[in-house]
């Protein structure tokens, strides 16, 4: 689904260049869920932009689904990021001037993926499922912090894209609302699609498939997660894939665990 080869993304700085990914060959099955690690200033905000077509690769290539991101430009790449992938960033970028629930909406109309009567409807539910329903009606500013990053996360799923890229989406959030996020992801994956998640948590093992470690805008290390060791996993293909995707994510944190019907980890 994603296809890196030769990555390698420069930038000029007056001391000399900086290569923030300094080549990366990364290939990514559908129904993946890859975290990718690494210290700060390893390269991970910047190979996940490249991935998005955010940033233009100084060189190499990128295919998803087919499609060379690297060679589309202007209104095609836009108009192909909206439908194809579903961005968390960093720092959120909500869009200050539109309540919580018309940011849920944005990429909907934008991509004309759902019709406009059923919009707002669409982006309540998805404010429900990561567990803010109540709080659509506010501008982002209002928010606290991991409310706001669990609306991105909304944002986010609104057109239902096979390739999720999502960059510390856990960030801001209490242990249990991050571990209903990290259960919502596996689930995309179970159901098939293509989640990309850079983390800072020690251990997400319990969730992704695999752990991709970037060092210095390299792959230092590559592994894949067993099985059996991932909660609720051989639950969630049991229950025909759908369990970890339609969970919903807690009102608040003392609940997250609970409603997401997995058992606690210990
Ligand atoms: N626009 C830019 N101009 C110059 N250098 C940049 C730019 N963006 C990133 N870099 C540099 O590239 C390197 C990788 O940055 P990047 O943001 O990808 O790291 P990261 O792994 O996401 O770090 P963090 O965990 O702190 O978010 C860093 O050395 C950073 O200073
Ligand atoms: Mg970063």
């Amino acid at each position: 689904m994603i296809s890196a080869r030769g990555l390698v993304k420069t930038y000029p700085l007056p001391a000399g260049e900086v290569a923030a990914v300094a080549g990366i060959d990364l290939e990514v099955a559908a129904g993946e869920f890859v975290a990718v690690v690494g210290r700060s200033g390893s390269g991970k905000t910047s190979l996940l932009n490249l991935l998005a077509g955010i940033d233009r690769p100084t060189a190499g290539e990128i295919w998803i689904g087919g499609q060379p991101v690297h060679a589309l430009r202007g209104s095609r790449l836009a108009a192909w990021r909206g439908r194809a992938i579903g961005l968390v960033f960093q720092f959120f970028q909500l869009l200050p001037t539109l309540t919580v629930v018309e940011n849920v909406m944005l990429p909907m109309d934008l991509c004309k993926t759902v019709p406009a009567r059923q919009q707002r409807e669409r982006a309540r539910e998805l404010l429900h499922r990561v567990g803010i329903a109540d709080q659509g009606g506010k501008l982002p500013s209002a928010l606290s912090g991991g409310q706001q990053q669990r609306a991105a996360i909304a944002r986010a799923l609104a057109n239902e894209a096979p390739v999720l890229l999502a960059d510390e989406p856990t960030g801001n959030l209490d242990s249990a609302t991050s571990d209903a996020v990290l259960e919502l992801f596996a689930g995309l994956a179970v159901d098939g699609r293509t989640v990309l998640m850079v983390t800072h948590e020690r251990d997400v093992s319990g969730y992704a498939t695999r752990q991709v470690t970037l060092t210095d805008g390299r792959i230092s290390a590559d592994t894949p997660t067993p099985a059996e060791g991932r909660i609720g996993a051989e639950g969630r293909i049991r229950a025909g894939g759908r369990t970890g995707a339609g969970g919903r994510i807690g009102e608040d944190a003392a609940d997250a665990p609970a409603l997401t019907g997995r058992v606690g980890r210990s």
